[in-house]
């Protein structure tokens, strides 16, 4: 079986690219590298440097696949409340273009990156897939856009999907190439700028005067081996002309100041930090309720937040 991979030289797309391959698919690649890297495409895949808006290159893209997931996409959540324009275009329009490719092609199955930003500040925790979506910012808001396109042309059109609410990624995956990991540039993300830390420049806590415990922020973070074992578990889930929606995460939250102890101790000393004021849009608790992922996909996470750090930190040596 062959699937098309788009965004398959960013930090997630290239860990599924990865795995797939390792469990015997065949793979096509898709991407801008905007964000990705030309240098994790390994051997033997097909590789297409090009555009989500560019219809012949989606065309040309999804040639010989069976199966789409689908990666690519703007993802910044401060970027795309500066640039909602581009967030619409490139995510949704980008999706709009790929939807209409497969479905020339009669290419009927996919999977999409969605993103628990589609459901804003949550009013009860954790959140389930029934849960009021309220996106707070652009970016969940084309994500959420995209989960409702792809309702629709399940509908009418045939199409078989899941959508995975991502919560926070995390860690990296060991290859015979060496280690993919998050490459941002500026990095956002928690985990690899608690790793980077240093005396000249310590990493922020964006606040600490939240309602909770510690005062920081609590996220749900889920390590992107067990991620991408999600989306394949997903892939031989689909149901004909119907779409799901699933959570991953973990199930259970993390606070700022705990991942940054998490650190600590992979790390075997104190991590400059500095506490700062809160980041505009962050929500205080995010948790994932992965009932339906479990139940449905048979799926659970098996890596814990030491994992995901420990990895990360050996990714960067
Ligand atoms: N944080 C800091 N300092 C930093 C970076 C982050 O204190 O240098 C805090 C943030 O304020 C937040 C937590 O650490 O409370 C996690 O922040 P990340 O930037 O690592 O991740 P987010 O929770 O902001 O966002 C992630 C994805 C989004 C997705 C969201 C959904 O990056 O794409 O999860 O839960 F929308």
């Amino acid at each position: 079986m062959r699937v098309l991979v788009t965004g398959g030289t960013g930090y997630i797309g290239s860990t599924a690219v990865e795995m797939l391959l390792n469990q015997g698919f065949d793979i096509s690649i898709l991407d801008d590298c905007s964000m990705g890297h030309a240098d994790t495409v390994p051997a033997g895949v097909r590789f297409i440097q090009g555009s989500l808006l560019n219809s012949d290159e989606v065309a040309d893209s999804l040639a010989d696949c069976q199966v789409v997931m689908h990666f690519a996409g703007k993802s910044l959540v401060g970027e795309s409340v500066k640039q909602p324009d581009l967030y619409h275009l490139v995510n949704v329009g980008g999706t709009r273009i790929l939807l209409d490719e497969m479905r020339k092609q009669s290419i009927s199955k996919l999977v999409f990156s969605s993103s628990a930003a589609t459901y804003g500040e949550p009013e009860v925790l954790p959140i389930l897939e029934t849960s009021p979506t309220n996106p707070t910012n652009p970016y969940g808001a084309t994500k959420l856009a995209i989960d409702q396109m792809i309702t629709s042309e399940a509908a009418a059109h045939g199409l078989s999907a899941a959508s995975l609410r991502y919560f926070n990624v995390a860690g990296a995956i060991k290859t015979d190439r060496g280690w993919l990991a998050e490459r941002h540039n500026p990095e956002t993300h928690l985990i690899p700028n608690v790793l980077r830390s240093t005396t000249e420049n310590p990493v922020k806590i964006f606040g600490t005067d939240w309602p909770t415990a510690d005062g920081t922020c609590i996220r749900d973070y889920v390590h992107v081996i067990d991620l991408i074992d999600a989306h394949v578990k997903a892939l031989h889930s689909l149901k004909d002309s119907a779409h799901e929606i699933y959570n991953l995460g973990s199930g259970s939250g993390y606070s700022v100041r705990e991942v940054v102890a998490a650190a600590n101790t992979a790390i075997g000393h104190q991590i400059p930090s500095i506490d700062t004021a809160r980041r505009a849009g962050d929500p205080a608790v995010l948790i994932a309720d992965i009932s339906k992922a479990k139940a449905r996909l048979d799926w659970e996470p098996t890596r814990d937040l030491n994992t995901m750090v420990s990895d990360t930190l050996k990714s960067m040596a």
